[in-house]
């Protein structure tokens, strides 16, 4: 076996023991690179006589593209089978049963705002909204609250620095300090001079005071209820209570007790108390809160709409007159789903949510019972 064949036959048996593709480059450089041991059988070819080198130049090009062949056709196959077992790895089982994706819920308080819109909307209220960032003198003023009303305090309202924010600005006319509103209340006067009368509303959103325990978080939510019309009276006022609450309730044994109370912005003023039991150690409104085993809870103000404030507003007290109504959502969401601690609504646990969250798909219907099915 001359030379060229033995060196031909020891590269073949080398290249085809490469198990890589990085093994089939490694081998390329010891036979075909600079260095490499047939490029340095080229080499030779300059120092040999002519007809020496027409019978050698042949044989040395030969081995050198065919170990180029066998070394491509080697990497080749190795990348095909790498490729191949890669694939077989990569198989989907497409009967595995999929993963959850995680769901998002609706908030207890977002669903009882659907409740209330859905509601009231079949008694022909509309939703009016109001900014967050409000003035005093939509906040306090126009609802007939005195300078010295204890409510204006510095530690129960949140005030902003006496020049505006900047995005308080782009938010409608403004007068006065700018605070976060205290109440719902505002958005009466801001329907009012927008609409002017009659005028049916409900406004819920959020509210904000200087106040945090069990009971009473620095941001909470409220509604707001008003109708003008001409002849409005207090008989109106508490049908659409009783009727509100036993749509919201779900439940016709609903009581309501009307106690004299007082509002700077309604004359008279009652605050509303509902019956309710005690059972297994949660409260269930419904019933008269005389009868033996129950009693009564404080849930809403209200009254008739002050004339000054409808004065304020730019509508004729002399022509309408009208009925208010103010009530935390964030209470009436603890009552009829059940739960104890309001702190629990805005320390976004995710938990907390999955318990009492809703499905986007429960939406409030009329016609399927307003409350979420559960
Ligand atoms: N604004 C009152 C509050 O925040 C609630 C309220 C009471 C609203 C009587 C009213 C009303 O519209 O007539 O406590």
């Amino acid at each position: 076996m001359s030379d060229l064949q033995s060196i031909e036959t020891d590269a073949r048996a080398r290249i085809a023991a490469a198990a890589t593709p990085a093994d089939v480059e490694a081998l390329r450089v010891e036979f075909l690179g600079k260095q490499g041991s047939i490029s340095g059988l080229l080499k030779t070819l300059g120092k040999m006589s002519p007809e020496e080198r027409q019978s050698e130049g042949p044989k040395i090009q030969g081995l050198r593209a065919d170990v180029q062949d066998a070394l491509s056709e080697r990497r080749e196959a190795l990348e095909a089978a790498e490729l191949e077992a890669r694939l077989a790895q990569e198989t989907l089982d497409l009967t595995l049963p999929a993963p959850e994706a995680p769901k998002g819920s609706v908030h207890p308080v977002s669903q009882v705002m659907d409740e209330l819109a859905e509601i009231f909307a079949d008694l022909g209220f509309s939703v009016a909204t109001g900014p967050e960032i409000e003035d005093d003198w939509h906040n306090f003023t126009a609802l007939n609250m005195a300078e010295t009303h204890p409510a204006r305090a510095m530690h129960d309202t949140f005030y902003f620095p006496e020049k505006p924010v900047d995005h308080a600005l782009d938010q409608g006319e403004r007068t006065g300090r700018t605070l976060l509103r205290t109440h719902t209340s505002p958005v009466q006067i801001r329907a009012m001079v927008e609409r002017g009368a009659p005028l049916r509303i409900i406004a819920p959103g959020r509210t904000y005071r200087s106040d945090s325990d069990a009971t009473h978080t620095p941001m909470f939510h409220q509604v707001e209820g008003l109708v003008v019309d001409e002849g409005i009276h207090l008989g109106h006022l508490k049908w659409t209570l009783e009727t509100f609450l036993k749509a919201f309730f779900e439940r016709d044994d609903i009581v309501l007790r009307l106690r004299p109370s007082y509002f700077p912005f309604t004359e008279p003023s009652v605050e509303v108390d509902v019956g309710y039991a005690t059972e297994g150690g949660r409260r269930v409104v419904g019933g008269d809160g005389d009868a033996p085993g129950h009693a009564w809870m404080e849930l809403l103000g209200s009254g008739m709409v002050n004339r000054r404030v409808l004065e304020f507003a730019g509508v004729d007290p002399d022509r309408y007159s009208g009925f208010a109504f103010g009530c935390g959502i964030d209470r009436l969401a603890m009552l009829k789903y059940g739960m104890n601690d309001l702190r629990a609504f805005f320390d976004g646990d995710a938990r907390w949510l999955s318990h009492y969250g809703f499905t986007p798909q429960e939406q409030p219907t009329l016609s399927a019972g307003v409350g979420a099915a559960r």
